[in-house]
């Protein structure tokens, strides 16, 4: 066990917040876990297990479990790890504003760039820290939640996560600090344009992207994004085997010489989905905004267009996108 420099509370208790969260327990951390009834009933049942793609679980118990259906009162936690979808930032930060002392760290380890802002926006009063999640965590059943790939979380450096690090890399969960986390924010975005294609194609993730013509889409949305950064002078950092500069090439590839390049990235379940694609199964609302939204934004601040991405935006910001073949994107989209 290592010692915690005091409670933790994850703020929306879903597949991030209980996957971090938990292993942060099971490391020695106190955790505090405010989420929604149903979710909350299925742990006070059953605990919360984890596992992993190596085949590791970690469980803990139902009474081991610190739950809230709110921000608890007089609870001062030495960090908040913001883990509610995009729609839900503004109201999870006034609640948490309301709550807990000036000052307290969140660190929001969502995806998108502007979740921070509006965190920030909506509880000034506390320190709100732009993170990054770069692995995929699904509920595979109740009170169970499995990661499927790896990857790093990341954060912007801050004072107040320094004495957390040792706990995240006992939890088996280093945390890469940055002196400015844009540009791997930017990376992680590039990756996450795989998400609108995986959620209307209704594949698995693997099987997604041994589809060359799903990967053509994906292609042309990173291709978009990329030419409008250029236009502002970010770049983005490299989270995937191949710099983003390449990767449109490397999509392009043919299938038998993409599972050669991209072998590493490819390690992952052969049922991980993306979360946008359970929101689409389940009929809720998506992060598309945050993704192709913030590309369109971006591209038209600079005087372009992003039609791909336009496309996008509306189909997955419809109530019920359907479901679509690579052909049948590639013929929507003029590619
Ligand atoms: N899952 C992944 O693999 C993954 C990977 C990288 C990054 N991310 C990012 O991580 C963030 C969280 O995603 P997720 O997949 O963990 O979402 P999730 O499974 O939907 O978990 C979020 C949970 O928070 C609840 N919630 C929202 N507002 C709340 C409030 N005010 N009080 C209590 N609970 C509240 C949600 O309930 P409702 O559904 O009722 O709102 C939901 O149960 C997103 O930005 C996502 O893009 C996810």
């Amino acid at each position: 066990m290592t010692p915690a420099p005091g409670p933790a509370l994850v703020m929306g208790a879903g597949a991030i917040g209980c996957w971090v969260g938990g292993r942060l327990q099971a490391a020695g951390a106190p955790v505090h876990f405010v989420g929604r009834p149903s979710v909350l009933e299925e742990l006070r049942l059953r605990g919360l297990t984890l596992t992993d793609l190596d085949g590791r679980r970690t469980h803990l118990p139902p009474d081991a479990l610190a739950l809230h259906a709110e921000v608890p009162e007089r609870l001062a936690p030495a960090l908040v790890l913001l883990c509610v979808k995009s729609g839900a930032t503004a109201e999870a930060a006034a609640l948490l504003g309301l709550r807990l002392p000036a000052g307290t760290p969140v660190l929001s380890l969502q995806n998108g760039i502007g979740n921070p802002a509006v965190a920030a926006a909506a509880a000034p009063g506390l320190a709100v820290i732009p993170g990054m999640v770069g692995f995929n965590v699904v509920r595979a059943s109740p009170g169970h939640w499995h990661r499927g790939t790896w990857g790093e979380l990341a954060a912007q450096a801050h004072l107040a996560l320094q004495p957390w690090l040792p706990l995240f890399a006992a939890a088996g969960l280093a945390l890469a600090q940055h002196a400015d986390l844009r540009p791997v924010q930017w990376g992680k975005l590039l990756l996450n344009l795989n998400n609108p294609v995986n959620a209307l194609s209704g594949l698995p993730l693997k099987r997604q992207l041994l589809d060359r013509d799903l990967r053509i889409v994906m292609a042309a949305l990173i291709e978009e994004a990329l030419a409008a950064l250029a236009v502002h002078g970010i770049e983005p950092a490299q989270l995937a085997t191949l710099p983003p500069r390449h990767m449109p090439r490397g999509l392009r590839l043919p299938t038998w010489l993409f599972r050669i390049a991209a072998r590493r990235s490819l390690r992952m379940d052969d049922q991980a989905r993306t979360s946008m694609s359970e929101d689409v199964a389940r009929g809720r609302p998506t992060e598309i905004d945050a993704l192709c939204g913030e590309v369109v934004r971006l591209a038209h601040a600079a005087g372009l267009r992003a039609p791909r991405n336009e496309w996008m935006l509306e189909r997955l910001g419809r109530p019920a996108p359907g479901r679509m073949t690579g052909r049948e994107m590639r013929a929507a989209l003029g590619l």
